[in-house]
């Protein structure tokens, strides 16, 4: 895979226009979605999104994931009135138009969505030394989580929806799917076909809090100090 260059120009590895806009794209049209159809995904699709998962970066190529698919409509139920108990909790810690406004969110569709997946991280996976994760503990955590990342853009480029429910405690998901002790459950996926893809995330739309715009968020060269403008 060697390119020649010339001096002072950097090989150019960049995808065509086509494909580039196609990755930026899923990026920018990535919603949480909150709201499926119950018509079924087929097994190629999922497949595709699975194996995107599965090409998560992670440290010291722990792989430390796992995914336990979720069909069965008991279990779902299950799921679903704990959600809704943990929700009214949280509701108690907002108080007046901000409490109306937070108990009219729809914020899962566990029994809406076909498929629900459950996002896991093994620290154990591969022996207790992991190439990388000596300082950061949480390194084998934040893998699971590109998982989820790879998982959510390569659906949304397939037209399927990913709302992360995270209203749960995981001692319940431990309980219900058997997951053993030092499994650290990590991402609750709902998953499917759904009505709308908003251009918009729901909570900038209804106001809850603004998006915060790209120039906020750049430090020059150390914390709080801003770029010269341009
Ligand atoms: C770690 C994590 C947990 C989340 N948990 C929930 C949740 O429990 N319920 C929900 O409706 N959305 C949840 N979300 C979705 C966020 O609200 C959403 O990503 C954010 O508002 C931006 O909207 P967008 O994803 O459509 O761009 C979660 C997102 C992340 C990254």
């Amino acid at each position: 895979m060697s390119q020649s260059f010339k001096e002072n120009q950097a090989p150019d590895y960049s995808f065509s226009n086509e494909k580039r806009q196609g990755v930026y794209e899923a990026i920018a049209l990535r919603r949480d979605i909150r709201s499926f159809l119950p018509n079924p995904i087929p097994d190629e699709k999922l497949g595709r999104i699975l194996e995107a998962a599965n090409m998560a970066p992670s440290v010291g190529f722990m792989q430390p994931w796992d995914f336990i698919i979720v069909k069965d409509f008991d279990t779902r139920n299950k799921l679903h009135a704990h959600v809704d108990s943990e929700r009214r909790h949280a509701a108690d810690g907002f108080e007046g138009k901000r409490k109306e406004s937070y108990s009219s969110l729809k914020l899962e569709g566990i029994l809406d969505a076909p498929v629900n997946i459950l996002v896991t991280c093994d620290p154990s996976r591969f022996g207790p030394s992991v190439i990388g994760r000596n300082t950061i503990r949480e390194t084998d955590v934040f893998s699971a989580v590109c998982a989820v990342q790879n998982l959510w853009l390569a659906a949304r480029a397939e037209g399927i929806g990913v709302g992360w429910v995270s209203i749960l405690k995981n001692e319940f998901l431990r309980h219900i799917f058997h997951i053993p002790a030092h499994i650290i459950p990590v991402a609750y996926l709902c998953v499917g076909y759904t009505e709308d893809f908003d251009d918009t995330p729901l909570l900038q739309k209804i106001g809850w809090l603004p998006k915060r715009e790209l120039d906020e968020t750049i430090h020059s060269e150390e914390w709080g100090k801003k770029p010269a403008a341009g």
